[in-house]
């Protein structure tokens, strides 16, 4: 049998998972498990690139692995795991630095973005995609689950790989960004607006968000201003989207025709969809539950202890070819 390819992502610990995260991204992680051998990086050494309170930071990371667990990331199939637990990441970094072009670091767009709303500007938000590009290419990735914003950094992975390839030999495949049509869950206070955190609590619904904020946060959920027109507006449409991803077609379709006909009054449709979200988040709620702090750790330990053994292989690998050698036992 051909070995499984290798998946992995990064995501950052920015604390309790939305709705716009675990549709839009986890659970197509959890759906890749069955397929691939996968790697999942909750990147706390991404998270300090930009002002950081460590206790925030601490806190953060230890919630998003409850989360992913509770959305059902299964450590008997996959390897969840701290990157700053497997500090190979970072020497890879350094070493892939040096076949970094500053020209392509200059043209990030996500740096020019985040560089703008930071009063200080760091280095390391300048050299983030290098270590994006050591956390894929360590484990030899060939697929990477990414939403279009991260387009390109694996493309700049790419051009890393290939030019560490051909100074030094062939050492890393050349990693892919695994798009899905992942749906873009957009704010119930401002449906033009991505679902974010950043925006404030009104903005967006966490996974483990209580049932009362949720029918509140539906409730009050922009929809029309203005004439109602065949092309829905942002608010319904983000409301039709909810509801397609947590209810049962028949309903949805039903929704749908009432829409069509010019007969759905909002009120049915925000109680079904909060009623379903609901229900969509039950599972996951109960699982979150039972998870304590120590077993959570001890997950993310067995997860560090088995990444770090492909990791050092990988990192020793590339240091013997760029002639620095062996590390002391
Ligand atoms: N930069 C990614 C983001 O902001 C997170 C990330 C870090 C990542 N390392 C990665 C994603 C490796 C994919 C692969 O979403």
């Amino acid at each position: 049998m051909a070995p499984k390819s290798v998946v992995l992502s990064g995501i950052q610990p920015t604390g309790a998972l939305h709705i716009g995260n675990y549709f839009g991204a986890v659970k197509n992680y959890v759906a890749l498990q069955d397929q691939y051998e996968c790697f999942y990086s909750i990147v706390d050494y991404h998270a300090i690139t930009v002002e950081h309170d460590p206790q925030e930071l601490r806190k953060n990371t230890i919630e998003m692995a409850m989360d992913l667990l509770a959305c059902g990331l299964d450590p008997q199939k996959c390897t969840l795991f701290v990157q700053s637990q497997v500090p190979e990441h970072t020497e890879l970094s350094w070493i892939l630095s040096a076949v970094t072009s500053y020209g392509d670091l200059q043209r990030m767009t996500q740096f020019k973005e985040k560089g703008e709303t930071q009063e200080f500007v760091s280095c390391g938000l300048f050299t983030y995609p290098v270590l994006q590009a050591a956390d894929i290419l360590i484990y030899k990735a060939s697929k990477v689950p990414v939403g279009e914003d991260q387009l390109q950094h694996i493309e700049l992975a790419r051009r890393i790989a290939r030019r560490f390839n051909f100074r030094f030999g062939e050492t890393f495949p050349e990693p892919e960004a695994l798009l899905t049509e992942a749906p873009r869950v957009m704010s119930p206070a401002d449906p033009t607006r991505k679902m974010s955190k950043s925006l404030g609590p009104k903005h967006y619904i966490a996974l483990t968000e209580p049932e009362e904020s949720i029918r509140e946060k539906i409730k009050t959920a922009v929809t029309d201003i203005g004439p109602r027109t065949p092309e829905k507006s942002p608010g319904v449409a983000n409301l039709f989207l909810l509801l397609k991803l947590t209810a049962p077609q028949e309903i949805y379709d039903q929704f749908e025709a009432d829409y069509a006909k010019g007969t759905l009054k909002y009120e049915p449709l925000k109680r079904a969809v909060a009623d379903y979200l609901i229900k969509a988040l039950e599972p996951i709620r109960a699982r979150r539950a039972q998870l304590k702090e120590p077993e959570v750790r001890e997950i993310l330990h067995e997860g560090a202890k088995r990444a770090r053994a492909v990791a050092r292989k990988t990192l020793e690998e590339a240091r013997e070819r760029i002639g620095v050698g062996k590390l002391l036992p």
